[in-house]
Protein backbone atom coordinates (compact mmCIF):
# COMPACT_ATOMS: atom_id res chain seq x y z
CA UNK A 1 0.00 0.00 0.00
CA UNK A 2 1.24 3.34 -0.64
CA UNK A 3 1.74 5.96 2.16
CA UNK A 4 -1.16 7.87 0.88
CA UNK A 5 -3.71 4.93 1.22
CA UNK A 6 -1.99 3.84 4.26
CA UNK A 7 -2.16 7.24 5.83
CA UNK A 8 -5.81 7.53 4.31
CA UNK A 9 -6.63 4.30 6.33
CA UNK A 10 -4.96 5.45 9.59
CA UNK A 11 -6.89 9.12 9.30
CA UNK A 12 -10.41 7.62 8.81
CA UNK A 13 -9.62 6.24 11.97
CA UNK A 14 -8.24 8.79 13.81
CA UNK A 15 -10.90 10.89 12.77
CA UNK A 16 -13.44 9.32 15.49
CA UNK A 17 -10.85 10.96 18.31
CA UNK A 18 -10.10 14.32 16.50
CA UNK A 19 -10.04 17.49 18.02
CA UNK A 20 -13.19 19.64 16.64
CA UNK A 21 -13.36 23.62 17.70
CA UNK A 22 -15.26 23.70 20.86
CA UNK A 23 -18.06 25.53 21.77
CA UNK A 24 -15.51 28.21 23.82
CA UNK A 25 -13.05 28.84 20.62
CA UNK A 26 -15.94 29.48 18.27
CA UNK A 27 -16.50 32.18 20.54
CA UNK A 28 -13.32 33.57 20.39
CA UNK A 29 -11.91 32.44 17.01
CA UNK A 30 -9.11 34.27 16.45
CA UNK A 31 -7.91 33.71 20.30
CA UNK A 32 -7.59 30.25 19.72
CA UNK A 33 -6.07 30.51 16.24
CA UNK A 34 -3.50 32.98 17.03
CA UNK A 35 -1.97 32.88 20.14
CA UNK A 36 1.02 34.02 19.83
CA UNK A 37 0.12 37.16 17.70
CA UNK A 38 1.02 35.85 14.15
CA UNK A 39 -1.70 36.85 12.32
CA UNK A 40 -3.48 40.15 11.01
CA UNK A 41 -5.58 41.64 13.72
CA UNK A 42 -8.58 40.13 11.35
CA UNK A 43 -8.95 38.02 8.55
CA UNK A 44 -12.49 39.37 7.94
CA UNK A 45 -12.16 38.44 3.70
CA UNK A 46 -8.92 37.30 3.44
CA UNK A 47 -8.01 33.94 1.68
CA UNK A 48 -6.87 31.05 4.15
CA UNK A 49 -6.34 27.87 2.99
CA UNK A 50 -6.00 25.25 5.45
CA UNK A 51 -3.36 22.73 4.46
CA UNK A 52 -3.49 19.06 5.51
CA UNK A 53 -6.32 20.48 8.57
CA UNK A 54 -8.69 18.46 7.99
CA UNK A 55 -10.68 17.33 11.43
CA UNK A 56 -13.43 20.23 11.79
CA UNK A 57 -10.57 22.85 13.60
CA UNK A 58 -8.66 25.24 11.80
CA UNK A 59 -10.76 25.65 8.99
CA UNK A 60 -14.36 26.39 11.17
CA UNK A 61 -12.32 29.21 13.29
CA UNK A 62 -10.76 31.01 10.32
CA UNK A 63 -14.48 30.89 8.51
CA UNK A 64 -16.13 32.27 12.55
CA UNK A 65 -13.65 34.83 12.11
CA UNK A 66 -14.69 35.99 8.97
CA UNK A 67 -12.22 34.42 6.25
CA UNK A 68 -12.90 32.89 3.15
CA UNK A 69 -11.60 29.30 3.96
CA UNK A 70 -10.22 26.25 1.66
CA UNK A 71 -9.38 23.23 3.29
CA UNK A 72 -7.18 20.73 1.70
CA UNK A 73 -6.68 16.84 3.26
CA UNK A 74 -6.25 13.42 1.68
CA UNK A 75 -8.36 12.13 4.14
CA UNK A 76 -12.16 12.25 3.51
CA UNK A 77 -13.18 11.14 6.48
CA UNK A 78 -11.23 14.07 8.54
CA UNK A 79 -13.13 16.64 5.51
CA UNK A 80 -16.44 15.58 6.29
CA UNK A 81 -15.96 16.64 9.89
CA UNK A 82 -15.18 20.02 8.27
CA UNK A 83 -18.30 19.80 6.58
CA UNK A 84 -20.31 18.38 9.66
CA UNK A 85 -19.35 21.57 11.68
CA UNK A 86 -19.61 24.00 9.06
CA UNK A 87 -23.07 22.94 9.15
CA UNK A 88 -23.38 23.13 12.68
CA UNK A 89 -21.59 26.66 12.95
CA UNK A 90 -23.47 28.01 10.11
CA UNK A 91 -20.31 29.02 7.87
CA UNK A 92 -19.40 28.36 4.42
CA UNK A 93 -15.95 26.42 3.30
CA UNK A 94 -14.67 24.64 0.51
CA UNK A 95 -13.05 21.20 0.63
CA UNK A 96 -10.54 19.62 -1.16
CA UNK A 97 -9.30 16.12 -1.00
CA UNK A 98 -6.10 15.50 -2.25
CA UNK A 99 -1.92 15.08 -1.25
CA UNK A 100 -0.36 18.48 -0.29
CA UNK A 101 2.10 17.36 -2.66
CA UNK A 102 -0.19 18.88 -5.81
CA UNK A 103 -2.75 20.72 -5.81
CA UNK A 104 -3.34 21.65 -9.79
CA UNK A 105 -6.63 22.92 -8.85
CA UNK A 106 -5.54 25.68 -6.58
CA UNK A 107 -4.59 28.96 -8.21
CA UNK A 108 -1.10 30.58 -8.68
CA UNK A 109 -0.74 33.51 -5.68
CA UNK A 110 -4.82 33.22 -4.72
CA UNK A 111 -3.86 33.00 -0.35
CA UNK A 112 -3.83 35.62 2.17
CA UNK A 113 -2.33 32.92 4.36
CA UNK A 114 -1.36 28.96 4.50
CA UNK A 115 -2.23 27.14 7.89
CA UNK A 116 -0.05 24.04 8.39
CA UNK A 117 -0.52 21.98 11.32
CA UNK A 118 1.37 18.63 12.04
CA UNK A 119 1.37 16.79 8.93
CA UNK A 120 4.73 16.92 7.02
CA UNK A 121 5.45 13.82 8.84
CA UNK A 122 3.54 12.26 6.24
CA UNK A 123 4.97 12.65 3.09
CA UNK A 124 9.07 11.51 2.00
CA UNK A 125 9.87 14.70 0.21
CA UNK A 126 9.08 18.72 1.32
CA UNK A 127 9.90 19.63 -1.97
CA UNK A 128 6.69 19.60 -3.53
CA UNK A 129 4.89 20.78 -0.47
CA UNK A 130 7.09 23.97 -0.11
CA UNK A 131 6.71 24.18 -3.83
CA UNK A 132 2.95 24.46 -3.55
CA UNK A 133 2.69 26.92 -0.43
CA UNK A 134 5.18 29.52 -2.01
CA UNK A 135 2.71 28.88 -5.88
CA UNK A 136 -0.84 29.55 -3.76
CA UNK A 137 0.51 32.21 -1.85
CA UNK A 138 0.23 35.95 -2.32
CA UNK A 139 3.32 38.08 -2.46
CA UNK A 140 4.13 38.83 1.41
CA UNK A 141 0.96 36.19 2.20
CA UNK A 142 1.49 34.22 6.05
CA UNK A 143 2.86 30.53 6.24
CA UNK A 144 2.57 28.90 9.68
CA UNK A 145 3.42 25.74 10.01
CA UNK A 146 3.51 23.07 12.60
CA UNK A 147 6.20 20.32 12.06
CA UNK A 148 6.94 17.52 14.26
CA UNK A 149 11.07 18.38 15.25
CA UNK A 150 13.44 15.37 14.19
CA UNK A 151 14.81 14.17 17.50
CA UNK A 152 11.47 13.56 18.29
CA UNK A 153 11.22 11.26 15.66
CA UNK A 154 14.11 9.78 16.05
CA UNK A 155 13.56 8.63 19.78
CA UNK A 156 12.82 4.88 19.75
CA UNK A 157 12.57 3.95 23.24
CA UNK A 158 12.79 4.66 26.66
CA UNK A 159 14.90 2.76 29.28
CA UNK A 160 12.47 3.30 32.14
CA UNK A 161 15.03 5.47 34.19
CA UNK A 162 13.78 8.58 31.96
CA UNK A 163 16.41 8.16 29.68
CA UNK A 164 15.43 8.34 25.88
CA UNK A 165 17.50 6.28 22.95
CA UNK A 166 17.99 7.58 19.84
CA UNK A 167 17.27 4.51 17.66
CA UNK A 168 16.57 6.21 14.33
CA UNK A 169 19.64 7.67 12.38
CA UNK A 170 19.74 11.19 11.80
CA UNK A 171 19.72 10.67 8.26
CA UNK A 172 17.16 8.43 8.34
CA UNK A 173 15.54 7.66 4.73
CA UNK A 174 12.02 5.98 3.82
CA UNK A 175 9.29 5.43 6.62
CA UNK A 176 10.04 5.16 9.75
CA UNK A 177 10.23 1.61 11.20
CA UNK A 178 7.71 1.03 13.62
CA UNK A 179 8.89 1.77 17.59
CA UNK A 180 7.00 0.42 20.63
CA UNK A 181 8.63 3.19 22.51
CA UNK A 182 7.94 6.18 19.94
CA UNK A 183 5.35 8.97 21.32
CA UNK A 184 4.41 10.94 18.81
CA UNK A 185 3.90 8.51 16.46
CA UNK A 186 0.37 7.58 15.07
CA UNK A 187 -0.59 4.12 14.84
CA UNK A 188 -0.50 2.33 11.32
CA UNK A 189 0.43 5.27 9.81
CA UNK A 190 3.58 6.37 6.96
CA UNK A 191 6.06 8.39 8.65
CA UNK A 192 8.88 10.24 7.99
CA UNK A 193 11.87 12.26 9.23
CA UNK A 194 12.63 15.40 7.71
CA UNK A 195 16.06 17.31 9.10
CA UNK A 196 16.51 20.74 10.06
CA UNK A 197 17.93 21.43 6.63
CA UNK A 198 14.49 20.82 4.87
CA UNK A 199 11.89 21.45 7.19
CA UNK A 200 13.32 25.32 7.51
CA UNK A 201 16.28 25.11 4.40
CA UNK A 202 13.55 23.89 2.25
CA UNK A 203 10.68 26.86 3.15
CA UNK A 204 13.79 29.43 2.17
CA UNK A 205 14.77 27.83 -1.11
CA UNK A 206 10.63 27.17 -1.58
CA UNK A 207 11.19 31.42 -1.79
CA UNK A 208 10.19 32.00 2.33
CA UNK A 209 11.34 34.40 4.61
CA UNK A 210 10.99 32.94 8.26
CA UNK A 211 9.72 35.47 10.71
CA UNK A 212 9.37 33.27 13.48
CA UNK A 213 10.03 29.73 15.17
CA UNK A 214 8.76 28.51 18.61
CA UNK A 215 8.91 25.23 20.12
CA UNK A 216 6.52 24.88 22.94
CA UNK A 217 7.02 23.70 26.03
CA UNK A 218 4.92 20.79 26.87
CA UNK A 219 7.54 19.63 29.91
CA UNK A 220 6.38 19.22 33.85
CA UNK A 221 9.05 19.30 36.16
CA UNK A 222 7.12 17.07 38.38
CA UNK A 223 6.09 14.15 36.04
CA UNK A 224 7.96 10.53 36.50
CA UNK A 225 9.63 8.76 33.64
CA UNK A 226 7.18 7.14 31.13
CA UNK A 227 4.32 10.18 30.90
CA UNK A 228 5.02 12.13 27.68
CA UNK A 229 5.17 15.35 29.99
CA UNK A 230 8.54 13.87 31.38
CA UNK A 231 9.85 12.97 27.65
CA UNK A 232 8.81 16.86 26.86
CA UNK A 233 11.66 17.13 29.15
CA UNK A 234 14.38 16.15 27.04
CA UNK A 235 12.78 16.92 23.57
CA UNK A 236 10.35 19.40 22.05
CA UNK A 237 7.39 17.86 20.67
CA UNK A 238 7.38 20.06 17.83
CA UNK A 239 8.10 23.36 16.14
CA UNK A 240 5.67 26.05 14.63
CA UNK A 241 7.01 28.66 12.45
CA UNK A 242 5.87 31.60 10.66
CA UNK A 243 7.25 32.92 7.14
CA UNK A 244 6.11 35.13 4.31
CA UNK A 245 5.82 34.67 0.84
CA UNK A 246 9.07 36.59 -0.83
CA UNK A 247 7.74 39.08 -3.32
CA UNK A 248 8.12 37.16 -6.60
CA UNK A 249 9.66 40.52 -8.23
CA UNK A 250 11.51 43.81 -6.94
CA UNK A 251 13.04 43.50 -3.41
CA UNK A 252 13.84 39.80 -2.99
CA UNK A 253 16.22 40.02 -0.01
CA UNK A 254 19.25 39.56 -1.69
CA UNK A 255 20.65 43.03 -1.50
CA UNK A 256 22.73 43.99 1.25
CA UNK A 257 22.17 47.37 2.91
CA UNK A 258 25.43 49.03 3.93
CA UNK A 259 24.44 52.17 5.71
C1 LIG B 1 -2.43 16.15 12.83
S1 LIG B 1 -3.71 16.22 11.60
C2 LIG B 1 -3.81 17.94 11.36
C3 LIG B 1 -5.19 18.52 11.37
C4 LIG B 1 -5.91 18.67 12.64
N1 LIG B 1 -7.08 19.49 12.36
C5 LIG B 1 -5.12 19.34 13.81
O1 LIG B 1 -5.67 20.23 14.45
O2 LIG B 1 -4.02 18.95 14.14
C6 LIG B 1 -2.86 15.71 10.17
C7 LIG B 1 -3.72 15.73 8.92
O3 LIG B 1 -2.88 15.50 7.78
C8 LIG B 1 -3.65 14.78 6.84
N2 LIG B 1 -2.75 14.21 5.84
C9 LIG B 1 -1.92 13.14 5.94
N3 LIG B 1 -1.23 12.97 4.80
C10 LIG B 1 -1.63 13.96 3.95
C11 LIG B 1 -1.27 14.31 2.61
N4 LIG B 1 -0.37 13.62 1.92
N5 LIG B 1 -1.88 15.38 2.07
C12 LIG B 1 -2.82 16.09 2.74
N6 LIG B 1 -3.21 15.79 4.00
C13 LIG B 1 -2.60 14.74 4.61
C14 LIG B 1 -4.40 13.78 7.68
O4 LIG B 1 -5.49 13.22 6.99
C15 LIG B 1 -4.79 14.64 8.88
O5 LIG B 1 -6.05 15.22 8.69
Amino acid sequence: MSYIEQNKAAWKRLSRSTRIATDEECRNPMAALDPRGWLPDSVGGLNVLCLASGGGRQSILYALAGAKVTVVDVSPAMLQLDLREAKKRDVQIKTVCSSMEDLPTLENGSFDIVHHPVSTCYVPDLTPVYKEVARLLKDYGIYIGQHKQPTNLQIAAATGRGEYCLGVEYYHRGPLPDAAGAMYREKDATEYLHRWEDLIGGLCRAGLWIEDLREPYWGDPSAPPGLKAHRCRYTAPYVRVKARRRPRTGDDGKRLVVS
